[in-house]
């Protein structure tokens, strides 16, 4: 089964997310949906709220990117109840999207590494530094469980030049080719 993506606009977006238990109802069942939603959009990673969930849960899969770093070539993980315990090193930008804001695609200036705590999908803790590309992925991915979103980083004028497409994103009036929740 897929989700459907939420979109800008929607206020679960906007939320911070709250941590989850290994209690947490179905969880081995929402990962598998979950990661079908990410495969089936092209994403190379997906937070909770993407999907209309304010869970601590988010995946990533930077596979894609071992022909320019071969220690990628398996990398596949759940982050869960994450915390960011440190930035670092000099930012670089990149162009970025996000499934939740389609066909838009802009430069986004990040810090280098990061340290990260979490919990894997057996609920072990672990703490793991990254840098470079998947550390980009992490710290979007991240955001989304923060209420942030990639937007938030641009310039007041780059924000206003997008203002009309972002609108036309809230109502619906997109059309990628997954299958996106339009915000009531
Ligand atoms: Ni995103």
């Amino acid at each position: 089964m897929k989700f459907p993506i939420t979109v800008y606009g929607d206020p679960v977006l906007r939320k911070s997310a709250e941590p989850i238990g290994p209690d947490y109802p179905g969880l081995e069942e929402f990962l598998a949906h979950f990661w079908e939603t990410m495969y089936y959009a092209d994403g190379v990673g997906l937070a909770a709220p993407q999907v209309g969930l304010s869970i601590r849960v988010f995946v990533v899969d930077a596979s894609a990117m071992a022909d320019e770093d071969p220690s990628l070539k398996e990398f596949r993980k759940v982050f869960i109840n994450p915390t960011i315990l440190d930035y670092a090193g000099d930012p670089w930008s990149m162009e970025e999207g996000c499934l939740s804001l389609p066909e838009i695609r802009e430069n986004v200036s990040r810090p280098d590494r990061v340290r990260i705590r979490y919990q894997d999908a057996q609920f072990n803790w672990h703490e793991e530094e990254y840098s470079g590309y998947v550390a980009r992925v992490i710290q979007h991915e991240y955001d989304h469980l923060e209420g942030r979103l990639f937007i938030d980083y641009l310039s007041p004028l780059r924000r206003k030049i997008l203002r009309g497409r972002l609108m036309a994103i809230s109502r619906g009036k997109v059309s990628p080719h997954y299958k996106i929740r339009v915000p009531a």
